[in-house]
């Protein structure tokens, strides 16, 4: 197989890519999707695997047939391939969790002690879940942002030195899922280091769009804990990662319990299995973690770095096309020399974000994502606007609820789809008041014309 930017190649690999979508218009388009970062659509090579396997699907870890061993098998081979596909060692562990979100629960729960006043540092531009489960178990404290919504290191070595010893974990996201910005993973890896602390990446919104390397032969840059979802990366059907070292996760009480989990139970007595086993209680999810390494193999045959390359392209292209528009606000650093990921926030003045959002759908078939994005406290400093602008809305829930329309794109997206989303901007931007009008009172889904 060999592939070009943006080649049909490229389309060819997704299922659904020629998938016709109704208009207010009643008319039928072919749908364009911008909202990647939210989810991607499968592969068809995921779907042809399961299809291929599912004949064979049977119970796992159990029994003694041939295939309960086949199914034992694909399973546990999954993990390696997951491994080597973030350059992860054998000091680590991969643990099978739904998503990013239970996986870093999974981590709060595990890593906490009720008799320790631990600290974890996580910063202002995380998405929710890299910052509530930790709330309530630690103390939590927040790495600024500048203006423009990078991370500072010089705070996170503020942070680091003012909690020193305390300090468990470093909790960071790879790449913003509302500004596309890549944190320098490494060199916030050797500081964290430097302060014997360790570091979490959420990788939610970076490992399906770039190389990544958990473990490189310094050890001062190691990654040392990794979530990832993979329905971020084209392989639906509700799987996401939990990697760590084994030497901690084999050490901590599992945070949800029952078969599978353990060695030995006597009615007062119970040795838990070493990890992965330890922490996934129950049944697991096979035919989730088969499409997770169906879809990487197929990006590792494209390879990361190509799958890096085209998206910056297409990035690029689109943050041109569209930085120019009338009345339109882009919410993060567009210069070519920011290391970003293919997600690009932005307003149209005078326009309410979620009235954007359904205008691209009802008039021109195009996907985005609008609101807050599951990071509210970082959204209202790229906006500029008070906490207490978002407390006000509990007591007056008819008060504008602030937001962005998020463009996000996966490798099969094209230049032409970018063209036809400038033109629609334009036309929106222009006709603010048509379509103001026009959509203000509508109350009808697309299913309703
Ligand atoms: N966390 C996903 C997003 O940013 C759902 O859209």
């Amino acid at each position: 197989m060999s592939f070009k930017d943006n080649s049909p190649s490229y389309r060819d690999l997704i299922l659904g890519i020629n998938k016709k979508v109704p208009l207010i218009s009643g008319k039928m388009v072919t749908a364009i999707n911008f909202d990647n970062a939210a989810t991607t659509p499968p592969f068809k090579s995921v779907m042809e695997d399961i299809i291929d396997f599912a004949p064979w699907y049977s119970s796992i870890h159990r029994g003694e047939g041939y295939k309960s061993q086949l199914t034992t098998k694909v399973y546990d081979d999954s993990r390696n391939i997951v491994s080597n596909f973030v350059n992860s060692d054998s000091r680590n562990t991969v643990i099978y969790v739904k998503n990013c979100t239970e996986a870093l629960n999974k981590l709060s729960n595990l890593l906490y002690d009720p008799y320790k006043k631990n600290v974890i540092l996580t910063t202002d531009m995380e998405h929710h879940s890299n910052d509530l489960p930790f709330r309530d178990k630690f103390i939590v404290e927040y790495i600024s942002v500048d203006k423009d919504g990078k991370l500072s290191l010089d705070d996170l070595e503020s942070k680091l030195n003012r909690y020193n010893n305390y300090v468990i974990l470093v909790a960071i996201t790879g790449a913003s899922n509302v500004t596309g910005y890549k944190n320098p993973i490494y060199d916030i890896a050797k500081l964290v280091h430097k302060f014997n602390s360790k570091l979490l990446i959420d990788g939610a919104q970076l490992v399906p769009h770039a190389p990544f390397i958990m473990n490189s032969k310094n050890s001062e840059y190691n990654i040392d804990f990794l979530v990832f979802s993979a329905h971020k990366m084209y392989a639906p059907f509700g799987t996401g990662v939990l990697i760590g070292p084994k030497n901690i996760l084999d050490n901590c009480e599992p945070d949800l319990v029952g078969g599978g989990t353990v060695d030995i139970v006597t009615h007062n007595f119970i040795k838990w299995n070493d990890s992965p086993q330890r922490h996934e209680a129950g049944s697991p999810n096979v035919i989730g973690s088969i499409a997770l390494a169906s879809a990487i193999r197929t990006l590792s045959k494209i390879g990361m770095d190509n799958v890096e390359r085209v998206e910056k392209k297409l990035t690029t292209y689109a943050i041109n096309k569209i930085k120019d528009i009338p009345n339109v606000k882009i919410y993060c650093d567009t210069s070519r020399c920011v290391d970003r990921v293919s997600i690009i926030p932005f307003n149209i003045c005078g326009m309410h974000h979620a009235l954007v959002a359904k205008i691209l759908s009802y008039e021109c078939g195009i996907s985005v994502r609008s609101g807050c994005f599951c990071a509210q406290p970082y959204l209202v400093k790229l906006l500029g606007i008070s906490n207490d602008f978002l407390i006000k809305r509990i007591k007056n829930p008819d008060l504008y609820h602030p937001g962005m329309v998020r463009i996000s794109f996966g490798l099969y997206n094209t230049y032409a789809e970018i063209d036809i989303l400038a033109y629609a901007l334009e036309q929106i931007s222009l006709r603010r008041d048509y379509y103001i009008i026009k959509y203000e009172n509508m109350k009808k889904t697309l299913f309703d014309f």
